[in-house]
Formats: C-alpha cells, sequence, structure tokens
C-alpha cells in the first residue's frame, strides 16, 4: 500500500479511496487482464494529492460529499491514466509504479493503453456529470481547464517535450518549461477547477494562478531528487530512468543542491502567495492552508533523500 499523505484529513482520503473503487469502468465480465489492471489503479491509488486538493476544496465551496468526490477521482483517474503511458516501454520503460509492478508488465502494453483510455474516458464523464447542475459561466471555464490542463498545451505537450529532451538545448529553463506543462497543469487543474465553484475575482485568480505555478514546479523537482536519489530496498517507483534516458530533470540540469535550494525558494514563494490568497479572502480560501502543507511535507521529503548519486 502506498504511503498516505498525513497532511491531508483522512476522512477525505477515505471518502476519495471509497469513490476510486465505486467509479472504477469495469465489472464482473470484461476482461479479466482490463479488470485487474483497473483494480490495481484504484487498490493502490499512490498519494492522492490531487484527488484530495479537489476533494476538500470543493467542499469548502458548498458542494455535498458525493458531488466533490466525482470530481476528485476524475482528476486521479486523469492522473493515474498519464502514469500508465508514462511508464511504457516507449516513454519511460518502468517496472515499478506505486510500490507494484507496472500494470504493462503484468497485463501487457496493450492492456495498459486501454486501462488509460477507459480511465480518461470515465473521468471526462464524471466532471460533465459533477459540473452539469453550475451555471453555464462556470462549466465554460472549466471545459476550458480541463481542455489546457490535459491537451496539448498542458500534460499531453508537456510529455511530449519531456521525451524530445535529449535533442533540445537541455537548459534548466527548458526542464521547468517541461515541468510546467506535463506536471503544473494538472495541480493547477485541481486547484483551478474547483476554485471556480467560488466565483474568483481577478486578484485571487492571479494569485491561485502564481499558486499553481510554484507548486507544480516544487512537486516536479522534488520528484526529480528522488530519481536521482540512492535506491531504497522497496522503492515506490523505478528510480534513475531520467539519467538513463536524458529526460529532463532539474537536479541534472543544475546539480542536486542547486535544485534543492530552488525547491525551498519555491516552497517559500508559495506560501507568500498563499497569503496573498488569505487577506483577499480569509474564509473562501482557508483550505488551500491544508493543500500547501500537505506540498511542503513532500518538498521536505525531497530535501530529506540522500543525493550522493546525483
Ligand atoms: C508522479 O506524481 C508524477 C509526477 C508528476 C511527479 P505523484 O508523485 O503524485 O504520484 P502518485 O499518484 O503519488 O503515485
Ligand atoms: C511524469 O513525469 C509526468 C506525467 C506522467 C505526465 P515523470 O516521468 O518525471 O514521473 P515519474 O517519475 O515517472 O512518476
Ligand atoms: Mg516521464
Ligand atoms: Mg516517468
Amino acid at each position: 500500500m502506498t504511503r498516505r499523505n498525513a497532511a491531508f484529513s483522512s476522512g477525505a482520503e477515505r471518502a476519495l479511496r471509497a469513490a476510486l473503487h465505486r467509479h472504477l469502468p469495469t465489472s464482473a465480465g470484461d476482461e479479466r487482464g482490463l479488470r485487474e489492471a483497473l483494480r490495481q489503479g484504484a487498490d493502490h491509488p499512490g498519494k492522492l494529492v490531487r484527488g484530495c486538493a479537489v476533494l476538500v476544496a470543493a467542499r469548502h465551496h458548498g458542494w455535498p460529499l458525493r458531488r466533490a468526490a466525482q470530481l476528485a477521482v476524475a482528476i486521479e483517474y486523469f492522473h493515474t491514466a498519464s502514469l500508465l503511458l508514462d511508464d511504457l516501454p516507449c516513454m519511460d520503460d518502468a517496472t515499478v509504479r506505486r510500490g507494484r509492478t507496472c500494470v504493462h508488465r503484468l497485463h501487457g502494453e496493450a492492456t495498459a493503453i486501454l486501462a488509460a483510455l477507459a480511465l480518461i474516458n470515465r473521468a471526462y464523464a464524471l466532471a460533465h456529470t459533477a459540473l452539469a447542475a453550475e451555471p453555464a459561466a462556470v462549466r465554460r471555464r472549466a471545459n476550458a481547464l480541463l481542455d489546457r490542463a490535459l491537451g496539448v498545451s498542458g500534460l499531453v505537450g508537456g510529455q511530449a517535450l519531456d521525451l524530445a529532451f535529449a535533442g533540445s538545448t537541455r537548459s534548466a529553463a527548458m526542464v521547468s518549461r517541461i515541468a510546467a506543462r506535463k506536471t503544473g497543469a494538472l495541480f493547477a487543474l485541481a486547484v483551478l477547477l474547483p476554485a471556480e465553484l467560488a466565483r474568483p475575482n481577478r486578484r485571487e485568480r492571479r494569485a491561485l494562478n502564481a499558486l499553481c505555478v510554484y507548486w507544480g514546479q516544487a512537486y516536479q523537482i522534488a520528484d526529480d531528487l528522488a530519481d536521482l536519489s540512492v535506491e531504497r530496498a522497496a522503492p515506490e517507483k523505478t528510480r534513475g530512468r531520467d539519467r538513463q534516458l536524458a529526460r529532463p530533470n532539474l537536479g541534472l540540469a543544475l546539480g542536486a543542491e542547486r535544485a534543492a535550494a530552488r525547491l525551498v525558494r519555491l516552497g517559500h514563494q508559495a506560501e507568500q502567495s498563499w497569503h496573498t490568497l488569505e487577506k483577499l479572502g480569509p474564509a473562501r480560501w482557508s483550505h488551500l492552508r491544508e493543500l500547501n502543507a500537505a506540498l511542503l511535507q513532500r518538498h521536505r521529503c525531497g530535501v530529506d533523500l540522500d543525493y550522493r548519486a546525483a
């Protein structure tokens, strides 16, 4: 079982875990490999950072638990689908994900691709259902956010640049640009989508956007440093692939010390953006404190790692 994120309330995480199973796009009678691949994702869902962020925010903005969980599950399904594809031999060729053997190694590449498609398909339907009762303006903005975060301007385009990185300038600036798309975009979705329910004003929108940028960059740097760290006995996922495959990694581009320093700086910048939001709408944005704490906890995991291998 993957480590739980202690910074989120156990209630939110329990509700999300149950909903991940409830909404799985599979039932008895489906092809066995596909069913098991989908179940593996729900049984071992990772840290649930993005989903918990959505669930807590949507609840905070007045949504009932059932609808908040639908939207949260949608974001987690998008994320899990991206990892199923990211682990394939044609991408990062990983063997371990969330402490388990990767789906494509257990059930074949075709099954991993189909499981990812099934999750993406269900995720769009869940997001649509969850938002159905919202005013047209909110639904329009939500649609635009989904399109921007998941499409070529976001996750898909970021992955394409990630895979082509070896032939690029390989600069630290390029690493950050790719992180903004492959990781930052989904963070932005997890924060900005539920924030739409509170109809943020222009200044709040600006502060929310800044917060997402800092969180997304920091999260990816922590992940980059973890990829370079000395292998533990039973790692949660395959490490060392960034160096082997010449993937973007800020620890490789800048050196681990400077990357870790940037991560700490991003944590401070996120804190400042959060304080701006707190001043603009103390009651409206107070729930983001929990997410900030969760992410800072994750960052500390990053800087505590052993970088001797970097
Ligand atoms: C992994 O994300 C991919 C990145 C964008 C760094 P997480 O570290 O949140 O993965 P899980 O969901 O907890 O497995
Ligand atoms: C994955 O980035 C980001 C997406 C799947 C969009 P990485 O390749 O760095 O993430 P891990 O290390 O495999 O989780
Ligand atoms: Mg990758
Ligand atoms: Mg990868």
